[in-house]
């Protein structure tokens, strides 16, 4: 495992060894056992699109690490004016351990990950967002005892989170139904890889237009804001798509009784969740963001030791 690009590219025991890692880290934490497993090295995060978890999480998390994240908003650097990924990449690892990068265009993350000999993190593309995904499997382990046979529902936006969680499901032996309105499917190609890995771990995956489908008998359920960064423009038209969509306590009720209710963040209340949910007894936030910076740091660990 030279990157982290997504889930798809890792076996299972690849992604169960960072969850583990992740726990044994958060563990070590709380008992003040310093971890200092990237000593005198530097991550450089490229940013082109705004953060507050990605970017606290990443530099807080290599700083227990021992090591110096170094911030690249693009607006600062060449790359943001036009100087090339490869000569972007072929500079960058002559100075850093790591790149970690969030941006809009896959692409771009795949183009730097080949062109780079360092290990290269995606924080998010407009297709995909692994880092999430390991933290809320992280989470759901934690309240569930187990990740083996859950059932995750996802309602909502066809996403970045939604496919991201399709591949950690496969890969981490839960089942998974994604409930998307006819007009924000999926992408195609994502959907067509997260079969194979569901054949391939044996689990089930769902794809539905009705959100009460997907959340039947869920141990979660996880919904996502329907404007993603750069869709700032297709508000008015997406909320009135989604508005069917909105997981609110009665969509909710579908789910086991002791079901939790997760969320990416950053949310916005009464659109895709009602306050009733997010801010509940069920709903676990704060332990998904919390447990960010555990699973990046069991991430960079793993990569950059
Ligand atoms: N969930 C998440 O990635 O949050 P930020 O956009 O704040 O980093
Ligand atoms: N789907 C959201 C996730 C934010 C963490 C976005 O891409 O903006």
């Amino acid at each position: 495992m030279k990157d982290l690009i997504s889930l798809h590219d890792l076996t299972s025991e690849e992604v169960l060894d960072l969850l583990k890692l992740g726990l044994k880290l958060k563990k070590e934490l709380k008992e003040g056992i310093p971890h200092p497993i990237l000593k005198g090295k530097t991550l450089g995060m490229i940013f082109t699109k705004s953060s507050t978890r990605t970017r606290v999480s990443f530099e807080v998390g290599m700083t227990q690490l021992g090591g110096y994240p170094l911030f690249l908003s693009s607006n600062d650097i060449q790359l943001g004016r036009g100087e090339t990924i490869h000569d972007t990449a072929k500079v960058l690892e002559r100075y850093l351990d790591g790149i970690m990068i969030r941006t809009f265009a896959h692409s771009d993350v795949t183009e730097l990950a080949e062109e780079a000999s360092i290990p290269v993190i995606n924080a998010l593309t407009d297709l995909l967002h692994p880092c999430q995904v390991l933290a809320d499997l992280m989470t759901a382990y934690e309240h569930k005892g187990r990740l083996e046979g859950l059932k995750f529902a996802y309602i909502g936006d066809g996403n970045n989170m939604a496919h991201s969680i399709m591949y950690g499901c496969a890969k981490a032996g839960l089942d998974c139904a994604i409930a998307t309105p006819e007009q924000y499917q999926c992408n195609a190609e994502v959907v067509e890889n997260a079969k194979a890995d569901f054949k391939a771990s044996g689990k089930n995956l769902i794809i539905t237009r009705d959100p009460v489908e997907a959340v039947k008998d869920a141990d979660i359920v996880y919904t996502d804001t329907w404007v993603s960064m750069g869709q700032e423009a297709e508000k008015a038209e997406r909320q009135k798509i989604f508005t069917p969509y909105t997981v609110d306590g009665k969509l909710f009720s579908n789910a086991k009784e002791d079901a939790v209710f997760m969320h990416c963040l950053p949310a916005y209340r009464g659109f895709e969740v009602t306050e009733e949910v997010i801010d509940g007894p069920r709903s676990v936030i704060f332990d998904e963001a919390e447990n960010r910076l555990h699973a990046q740091k069991a991430v960079m660990a793993t990569l950059m030791a």
